[in-house]
């Protein structure tokens, strides 16, 4: 027995060293190990929960709404304080007319009244109005890019404070010249991020959130060309020097990533509601959402199963 967790240990701490843990640690775990004894000492009045739900991409067809519906129950049987969304609230308007994306915001917009919390939204690739050569609007239509998501649910960055936490939701997209999305933390947007930042102790405990992941080995591990990460990154980390960064909360790639960069700071990648289009796991990750405890100043989090999946294959087995 003794030998076996040897074992466990010794092979957790090479995965650790070598990188890999990203992907070999189970995925409900404590992000901060110490003795359940400590961890209990530091429970104290300021505790809170909250949620991170990301790629949810709410569409009327593949029963996308019973599937979020299921999710929102789930959240609220939880209780967290809060939600976060990780992007991707609608698919798709990108290429898409008006009244259909219109269409897509509102169903977003009136289930997500159903939460029983604040909710406090992110802006992922398909929420970008109209930024596709094939969309039939222009440029100069004023919900063009940004316009449609503002005007649902005001500025795509922001920050709050919550017990002592400093939450940050930023935009990490933008459109190329030859109208492809792409990660990036806008000028106007890292300048914001100063501004904001001087006002916030550097002892505050700091989560960020973003669609487009600030750090992801998808690249190295599938061989694509392209990278899957916001292109100025590093910019955001530069800012946050000097300042207490626990986490980084990201969506877009639809799988489970975590990792704990240099005693500094975690990342973590939380999976999506949609899965594969509605159709199934994407990258075998199973439809979910991240519940995220904070205790003093450290957090813990596990991967939340709604149901989905059991319900989807329910229904693909009756033709629903
Ligand atoms: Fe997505």
């Amino acid at each position: 027995m003794e030998d076996k967790k040897k074992d466990i240990d010794g092979r957790r701490k090479f995965l650790l060293q070598s990188g890999l843990a990203a992907v070999a640690i189970p995925f409900t775990q404590l992000s901060c190990e110490r003795s359940n004894k400590k961890q209990a000492a530091e429970e104290n009045e300021d505790a809170f929960e909250f949620v991170f739900l990301t790629d949810i991409h709410i569409k009327p067809e593949m029963n996308a709404p019973k599937g979020f519906q299921m999710a929102i129950d789930k959240v609220n049987e939880l209780n967290p304080d809060f939600v976060l969304t990780g992007g991707d609230l609608v698919y798709d308007t990108m290429r898409g007319n008006y009244e259909q994306s219109e269409s897509l915001f509102t169903l977003y917009k009136e289930m997500s009244k159903g939460f029983n919390m604040p909710v406090y939204n992110c802006i992922g690739n398909h929420d970008l109005f109209a930024i596709y050569e094939e969309s039939p609007e222009s440029e100069d239509h004023p919900d063009y890019k940004y316009g449609m998501w503002e005007r649902h649910f005001g500025d795509t960055y922001y920050s709050f404070d919550h017990k002592g936490w400093h939450f940050i939701t930023l935009n990490s997209l933008d459109v190329t010249e030859n109208k492809r999305y792409q990660g990036i933390f806008h000028e106007k947007q890292l300048a914001w991020l100063k501004e904001d930042i001087a006002k916030v102790d550097e002892s505050t405990p700091i989560i960020i959130t973003t669609h487009i992941p600030m750090i992801c080995t998808y690249s190295q591990l599938n061989g694509s060309e392209g990278s899957r990460t916001v292109n100025n990154a590093s910019e955001v980390f530069k800012i946050l020097e000097g300042h207490n960064l626990k986490l980084v909360l990201q969506g877009h790639i639809h799988w489970k990533e975590y990792g704990f960069i240099n005693d500094r700071f975690h990342f973590l990648t939380g999976g999506s509601i949609a899965g594969n289009g509605w159709k199934g796991r994407r990258h075998n990750t199973k439809e979910g959402f991240v519940k995220i405890r904070v205790s003093g100043s450290d957090f813990s989090w596990e991967y939340v199963d709604h149901g989905w999946e059991a319900e989807r294959l329910k229904l693909a087995k009756n033709n629903i």
